[in-house]
């Protein structure tokens, strides 16, 4: 043969493999339809959200970010608060949506203003932090110096793992709900949505410890988090010298063996993340069975959209906080645990065979329509331009019950993107 051919067929060698790695973490995807009226409702929910949102974007000051409307009253926070990087999150997904320039500036003064909590490490929320809102516009835009951010923040993050656990620790300490006891090693099913970050960094460096300590705190949380039934606990508190559970109970849930809504949704979309990252399918079937306890409960109304836990007031479920029945005659609904799931549903739909896929997209689809109707969705104008209405942070310490929030927003809008990716 001769040396040109060799060549040629060396360079066709390697262009294969250069292939398979780049795509060494890409699943199989199905092909899932989506319907064409609901196509219409989303591309008429995300116009009238950009609307929402550059009037909200008019109520804040350069230092206040965006976090609910209560009592009449925009909330606002800092940007150390958990919520930070939902707010430039959302404005990127409603950038990339619209194109709009007045979006695009308010995203630049945001980022500016956040690089600063890449050195965060005293607790494990730079993960949502970042990853919602430098994660995002590197997504989009590709720009270098949001990569190094990213990977600094990866580097404050893992900081918080532990080997003797195998977990990142969520917080330093904190007081169990009853007040008795302080747990010192407290991880929450929520800190799974953190994971992205590390995987992430990982990707872009070619280091395997931050993938490696997330894999391990994925196993640590499968092993330990879930129920037979595949319902989660929200905390798990762990013997540091040991890495024994010490207890397992909860801070925002109704009663310490209750489901708390967004705790189930942060599972359900943390272990569909991790598959896409690992295409491992012990995560993959676990993030199915998580799903399939949330959408198959019987106490999920007719509407799709979960009460705040999916336990209360039931016999058997006793709340170790003082729980007075009367003050909420109406049991308060979740709209935040609802717009994850839709997000994570229509992700899980494409990693599934038809029949199922076609399933965890109706479930999706159930959650987006009444999302999107006059029920959940805010008139434009009102609320102080958030986008969904009915949502709850904190029942036990009666914060944040039945109002807005800005993750509220931000996962409906991931999840309006994602369903208008299907119809490519
Ligand atoms: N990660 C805090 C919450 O879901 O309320």
């Amino acid at each position: 043969m001769c040396t040109i051919e060799n060549k040629m067929i060396r360079c066709l060698g390697l262009l294969l493999l250069l292939i398979t790695l780049n795509n060494a973490n890409a699943q199989k995807r199905y092909a899932i339809r989506p319907q064409k009226t609901l196509l219409q409702t989303v591309d008429t929910s995300l116009k009238q959200s950009v609307e929402q949102y550059k009037i909200l974007m008019h109520h804040l000051q350069p230092e206040q970010w965006p976090r609910t409307f209560e009592n009449g009253r925009l909330m606002t926070v800092t940007p150390y608060a958990w919520t930070s990087g939902f707010y430039p999150g959302t404005l990127l997904y409603l950038y990339e949506f619209s194109g709009d320039s007045t979006l695009l500036s308010e995203i630049q003064r945001r980022l500016k203003n956040m690089e600063k909590l890449k050195t965060v490490t005293v607790n494990h929320d730079l993960g949502f932090m970042m990853n919602c809102s430098f994660g995002n516009a590197y997504r989009l835009f590709n720009n270098p110096h949001d990569k190094d951010v990213l990977v600094r923040s990866a580097k404050s993050l893992a900081t918080r793992f532990d080997p003797r656990v195998g977990c990142i620790k969520s917080w330093d300490e904190v007081k169990s709900l009853d007040g008795k006891r302080m747990l010192n090693f407290p991880v929450i099913i929520d800190n799974m949505m953190n994971l992205e970050l590390l995987f992430f960094a990982s990707k872009v460096t070619g280091e395997p410890y931050y993938k490696d300590i997330a894999i391990k705190h994925v196993e640590t949380t499968m092993k330990n988090h879930l129920r037979p039934d595949f319902s989660s606990y929200h905390v798990v508190n762990y013997d540091v010298e040991t890495g024994e559970v010490k207890s397992r109970e909860t801070q925002q849930g109704f009663s310490d063996n209750s489901t708390w809504s967004r705790g189930q949704a942060w599972g359900i979309y943390g272990f569909t993340m991790v598959y896409r990252e690992t295409g491992d399918r012990r995560f993959l079937e676990t993030a199915q069975k998580m799903a399939d306890f949330f959408i198959n409960h019987p106490n999920l109304p007719e509407d799709k959209i979960p009460y705040w836990d999916f336990n209360v007031g039931q016999p058997g479920f006793n709340p170790p906080w003082k729980y007075d029945p009367a003050k909420y005659p109406v049991t308060p609904r979740d709209a935040s645990a609802a717009a994850i799931t839709a997000s994570a549903l229509i992700e899980l739909a494409g990693y599934v065979k038809h029949k199922v896929g076609e399933s965890y997209l109706k479930a999706a689809e159930a959650m987006l329509q009444s999302l999107s109707s006059p029920a959940y969705r805010s008139e434009i104008g009102k609320n102080s331009g958030f986008i969904l209405m009915h949502a709850s942070g904190g029942v036990p310490g009666n914060a944040e019950v039945d109002v807005p929030l800005s993750y509220a927003d931000y996962y409906y809008t991931e999840a309006l993107m994602r369903y208008r990716a299907l119809r490519k």
